[in-house]
């Protein structure tokens, strides 16, 4: 079988820099039309000239796929001032919130929300859309759903921000799509297909190993009904997060599951496997197109369910990175 996706999205991305990012901006250019670019570099992107510099060095990353990918910038939240949202809107995406200290490079966000009252309030009247990663310090079973009362008081305080929950895990988080119009959110591809149990149930895995961390299979499951369901408000954002392999396999792993190359072949397989194919362009694009009325580079990506080694080891750059699925099969692949 064989299907085309008109200008697939993944919102939400970690391109990192320097050696890394040369070794991983060509993987999602060459298969998506646009993406989401997280802004938690050390320091963290917090002003319009480190985005547009930033910019430039993905796309020069991207190479020959840089014509055909469209790098969607964000802002690291850091109490901005109007008059810097202001100069930035045009260029920016979004900004992404991060609570101090709960993921990688994310000890900078924000402590206390009522001194981002300001920003968030020109958030909304510029209609610039808040990116949340809703979690608490920490990452136990329950964070997310001790943050959910934060996205309840952010979406009625700023009833015309667009608040984004980025990579939700649970149930819980999904509910909130129901409850709040204002409120939308990204799901990785692991968050459809894995449990706790295949993270640390038999032997630890460090490769599936992210923030938050995968949840109970009721997680899982509500997750993927809702993808394959074509709930409008959910999007595909892979929260693809590469680390190198020696900071992955050591004592003090890192969180980030590298999901990138595999991400596209993987989804079509399991919406095939889910009749649910005429879902994924809605999932993986549309969806987004829809709420935020982004526009990105027209490119059409080709899929066929033909089997595709996936590698052990992404290397190059002086780099070395463990994808999703290293050294298995993937049953479909992208098309050249
Ligand atoms: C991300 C990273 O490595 O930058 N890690 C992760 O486990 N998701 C950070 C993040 O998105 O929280
Ligand atoms: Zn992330």
């Amino acid at each position: 079988m064989r299907i085309e996706i008109e200008q697939p999205l993944d919102m939400h991305l970690h391109l990192r820099d320097g050696e890394m990012c040369k070794l991983v901006a060509p993987l999602s250019a060459k298969h998506f039309a646009g993406a989401v670019i997280m802004p938690n570099l050390v320091p963290p992107i917090t002003t319009l000239d480190a985005a547009r510099a930033y910019r430039s060095r993905v796309l020069a990353a991207a190479g020959t796929h840089a014509r055909t990918f469209t790098p969607l910038m964000t802002l690291f939240f850091k109490n901005q001032t109007p008059a810097e949202l202001e100069a930035a809107r045009e260029e920016i995406f979004a900004l992404k919130l991060y609570p101090a200290g709960a993921t990688t490079n994310s000890d900078g966000g924000v402590e206390d929300f009522t001194s981002a009252k300001t920003t968030l309030r020109a958030m909304e009247a510029l209609g610039i859309p808040l990116l949340v990663h809703g979690e608490s310090h920490g990452f136990v079973m329950d964070r997310e759903a001790e943050f959910l009362p934060t996205y309840r008081r952010l979406a009625t305080a700023f009833p015309r921000l667009k608040i984004c929950m980025e990579h939700i895990t649970t149930q819980s988080a999904l509910a909130l799509l129901d409850e709040f119009e204002n409120i939308f959110a990204t799901v990785t591809l692991q968050h459809l297909l894995i449990t706790l149990d295949d993270v640390a149930g038999g032997m630890l895995r460090p490769h599936l190993f992210c923030k938050p961390i995968a949840k109970r299979p009721e997680d899982r499951d509500a997750l993927l009904a809702a993808a394959l369901g074509g709930n409008a408000k959910l999007m595909f954002g892979s929260d693809s997060a590469p680390h190198p392999i020696h900071k992955k396999e050591c004592c003090g792993c890192a969180a980030g599951v590298f999901s990138a190359p595999i991400a596209l072949p993987v989804l079509a397989d399991l919406f095939a496997k889910n009749n649910a194919l005429d879902k994924l362009q809605d999932f993986v694009g549309g969806n987004a197109r829809r709420i935020y009325g982004i526009a990105t580079a027209k490119k059409n990506v080709a899929l066929e369910s033909v089997p595709e080694s996936v590698p052990a080891v992404y290397e190059g750059f002086g780099q070395k990175v463990v994808p999703m699925f290293a050294g298995e099969k993937t049953a479909w692949r992208v098309m050249e």
